[in-house]
């Protein structure tokens, strides 16, 4: 055998053009990497403890984050940002269960972030649409719900809190059918009305699952499998009822059927509730059943990223201050291609500079671990990686460039002034840094210069994110006095002029070059698109 000479060269990670590892493509397949849209109150963090709980990864419900103290105003949120209960800022939970290892991304609670709720869906591979059995669709969740259908992204529907009144459930699910057109197709139809929770109907399985209530739900609740005949004679008529209605569904063909959910055009139903912890286990096995495993992603030059080709992450979400004490700044990246293994050099794409992976984590909770190793799907936090911004890539070995994430119609807009011209630069600093980050957009002008820019976000709790942590991170205070605009349009050079000559009308550009007017309100804008037509007055795309 030949001695090696310069085995020090050799490492675990692959050469470019080399076989991917052996265990790649079964990593992959045991993947399911998914977030839960839903309104608010419609029981996201509670199911997100009754998921960890079912997974061993906490040992009692309610551990995480207590459910009283509803954040209903920024400063609870800001404190609960910090404290980091789970319903905030967890960013990714990855557990194994029957043998799959499943990442739960976690999106914002409230619409003023929508926008970050949009990034990170670029980074799932399927939605569980969760609704409040009383409520039925809700105002947020049909948002999310489109920003699915337009990624292509499949919905499992979960309908919470049967433990209490509700409507009743073919109800719910011509709701769904009607309002945004998903074919329900019902997997585990309750037995016993909303209120009355007894058990569930396998569909497919015509089993009965009988769950049994442990003190306030904080425990998993025993599950006893029954017959059709052991059923009807437990349970009598709420039997009879669930048979004949989810087969009222089944004849009509809504029968679960893989493609057509993979299509978007179908949801399997499951009937649960979080608190109870009822139906968990069902939610998981269909996540694990039917939701994709990670697939290729395509890029910028057209073609597509294979899951088994040499490593490559696309970060959804950048985020700063979550432990005050090191104040430091996580980039989240969403593995597409390869093994990442910590240590790895990677390639930013954005600046073609290598990137350092030494400090690679996973945030749960107040927990965060070292990772050592992630497949395609999983989420991995990088601290201080201070280029990254959302929607940016890194690579090993194989050059490759995802796609940015769209940025939305930004609709409430705001001047920024330091309070004190002693400290610009740290004013200077901390704007930059939120605009990497994605905060806000922040547009300038010559007329205004660079000592106030004016923030652009979706909601205007994103200004207040940006006031508290101007204080907070920078030790600068800041003044933001609201502009009169509501409108946001692309526009170019050429019309620039004209358009700044106009009343109610005020032309910028962005950070990433991107020339912005504007404008008052709609008709103002009608009357400018009325009158000089020929002015780029383009829409941007607008918030989920
Ligand atoms: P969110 O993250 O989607 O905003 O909702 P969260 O889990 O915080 O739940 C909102 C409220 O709904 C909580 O009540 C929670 O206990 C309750 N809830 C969640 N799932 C279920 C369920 O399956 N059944 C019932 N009956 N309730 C459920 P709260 O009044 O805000 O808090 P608490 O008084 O329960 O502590």
């Amino acid at each position: 055998s030949t001695p090696s000479v310069d085995t020090d060269t050799t490492t675990a990670v692959p050469a470019a053009g080399t076989t991917p590892p052996k265990n790649l493509r079964r990593e992959v397949e045991r993947r399911r990497t998914f977030a839960v849209i839903s309104h608010p109150d419609a029981g996201k963090s509670t199911l997100t403890e009754a998921l960890a709980l079912h997974a061993r990864k906490i040992s009692e419900a309610g551990a995480i984050h207590g459910k009283s103290g509803r954040r209903s105003t920024v400063s609870d949120w800001m404190e609960m940002e910090k404290a980091r209960g789970i319903s905030v800022s967890s960013t990714a939970l990855q557990f194994d269960y029957a043998d799959h290892t499943i990442n739960l991304v976690d999106t914002p609670g409230h619409a003023d972030f929508s926008e970050d709720t949009y990034r990170v869906l670029t980074a799932v591979d399927a939605a569980v649409m969760l609704i409040d059995a009383a409520k039925g669709l809700e105002p947020q969740t049909l948002k999310l719900f489109q920003v699915c259908r337009h990624r292509g992204i499949p919905v499992i529907t979960v309908v919470n809190k049967w433990d209490r009144p509700g409507r009743s459930p073919l109800e719910l699910l011509d709701e769904i059918e009607e309002r945004i057109g998903l074919t329900p197709t019902p997997l585990y139809w309750p037995v016993g009305i909303a209120g009355d929770f007894r058990g569930l109907l396998d569909v497919s399985e015509h089993q009965y699952i009988h769950f049994t209530r442990t003190a306030g739900g904080a425990t998993i609740a025993p599950e006893e499998f029954m017959d059709s005949e052991a059923a009807q004679s437990r349970e009598g008529d709420d039997w009879t009822t669930a048979v004949e209605e989810s087969e009222l569904l089944v004849e009509s063909g809504q029968r679960h059927d893989e493609d057509e959910f993979l299509a978007g055009r179908t949801s399997p139903v499951i009937f649960a509730s979080a608190m109870l912890n009822f139906g968990v286990h069902q939610i998981l096995d269909t996540l694990v059943s039917f939701a994709p495993a990670p697939g290729p992603r395509p890029d910028v030059a057209g073609g597509e990223r294979e899951v088994t080709d040499p490593f490559s992450a696309v970060v959804f979400k950048v985020q700063a201050g979550m432990d005050t004490a090191h104040r430091d700044r996580l980039a989240f990246m969403r593995v597409v291609s390869g093994v990442f293994e910590r240590g790895m050099v990677v390639t930013h794409a954005q600046t073609g500079k290598p990137f350092t992976t030494k400090y690679a984590l996973t945030v749960f909770g107040r927990e965060r671990t070292t990772v050592e190793n992630a497949y395609p799907g999983d989420v991995v936090g990088l601290v201080n990686a201070t280029a990254l911004a959302p929607g940016h890539t890194l690579y090993a070995d194989r050059k490759v460039e995802f796609p940015p994430i769209p940025s939305f119609a930004p609709e409430h807009f705001a001047v920024l002034r330091a309070e004190s011209a002693s400290k610009y630069k740290q004013f200077r600093r901390a704007v930059d840094q939120m605009d990497q980050e994605g905060v806000v957009q922040i547009l300038r002008n010559d007329i205004r210069g660079d000592a106030s820019p004016v923030l652009a976000a979706v909601g205007p709790m994103q200004f207040e994110v940006v006031s508290a942590r101007m204080k907070s991170e920078f030790g600068v205070e800041a003044r933001m006095e609201p502009l009169g605009y509501s409108i946001a349009r692309r526009t170019d050079a050429a019309s620039a002029g004209e358009l700044g000559r106009q009343r109610g009308v005020e032309v910028f550009t962005r950070t990433d070059g991107v020339m912005l007017a504007l404008v008052s309100d709609k008709w103002r804008l009608q009357y400018i698109q009325k009158e000089l037509p020929d002015l780029l007055l383009e829409p941007l795309v607008a918030a989920a």
